[in-house]
């Protein structure tokens, strides 16, 4: 394991934009453009889910990407965690935690963004050092109201919740002390990746950007 702790990388990487773009990607040639819209619309920070054939090579050709940092979402095993690391992912998200999973990555040195959606599973987290998780799924799992409960017993851990965040409530979570930024599918603009419209996604990632201003 690496002398300095994942979650110091991985609050780094959460501090740098208010949103981190959750990809889900079915042809390798968008990846490029795609991530080149993200990034000049002001979210570097790009997770790329382990959902499609494609995503490991997505991965590779993103990271190529000036200005981005790309990291393998949806890492749910040591294998997905080796795949993950040599396509060149600098940071791994998982929809859970298990001690597993973190074995797997501080052996592969490939810093975690554990999820959790409890008390008892972010303080597990933080047993082991973790104190920048996702919180998934968000809505789902108690929405902002749980978050800003939270920060009151557990004020040492930060949150990127994710899963059915939106612009109309990204802001009720960014408010919060102890959310850093959200994650999201929206700004991939629904069919806008399909139709290849990345000026409508570049605009979007603008919009999301500057959520926490
Ligand atoms: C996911 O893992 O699919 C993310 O939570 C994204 O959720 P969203 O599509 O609701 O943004």
């Amino acid at each position: 394991m690496t002398a300095v702790h994942p979650s110091k990388f991985t609050r780094e990487l959460c501090n740098l934009a208010p949103v981190i773009p959750v990809i889900i990607i079915n042809r390798v040639e968008d990846a490029v453009p795609l991530a080149e819209a993200l990034v000049a619309g002001g979210l570097p920070v790009l997770e790329v889910t382990l959902r499609t054939p494609v995503a490991l090579d997505a991965i590779k050709a993103m990271s190529k990407v000036q200005g981005g940092v790309v990291g393998a979402g949806t890492v749910l095993s040591a294998a997905d965690v080796a795949a993950a690391k040599s396509a060149g992912a600098e940071f791994a998200v998982s929809p859970g935690c298990t001690d597993a999973l973190i074995d797997a990555c501080e052996a592969a040195e490939l810093p975690l963004l554990p999820g959790v959606s409890s008390a008892g599973e972010a303080m597990r987290a933080l047993e082991r050092g973790y104190d920048m998780l996702k919180f998934f799924p968000a809505e789902q799992a108690g929405g902002a109201p749980f978050l800003k409960a939270l920060s009151s017993p557990l004020p040492q851990i930060s949150f990127c919740p994710t899963g059915g965040v939106s612009p109309s409530n990204a802001i009720d979570y960014l408010k919060l002390p102890n959310v850093l930024c959200v994650g999201g599918s929206w700004v991939l603009g629904g069919d806008a990746v399909e139709k290849g419209d990345w000026a409508a996604i570049e605009e979007l990632a603008r919009l999301a950007s500057r959520l926490k201003a």
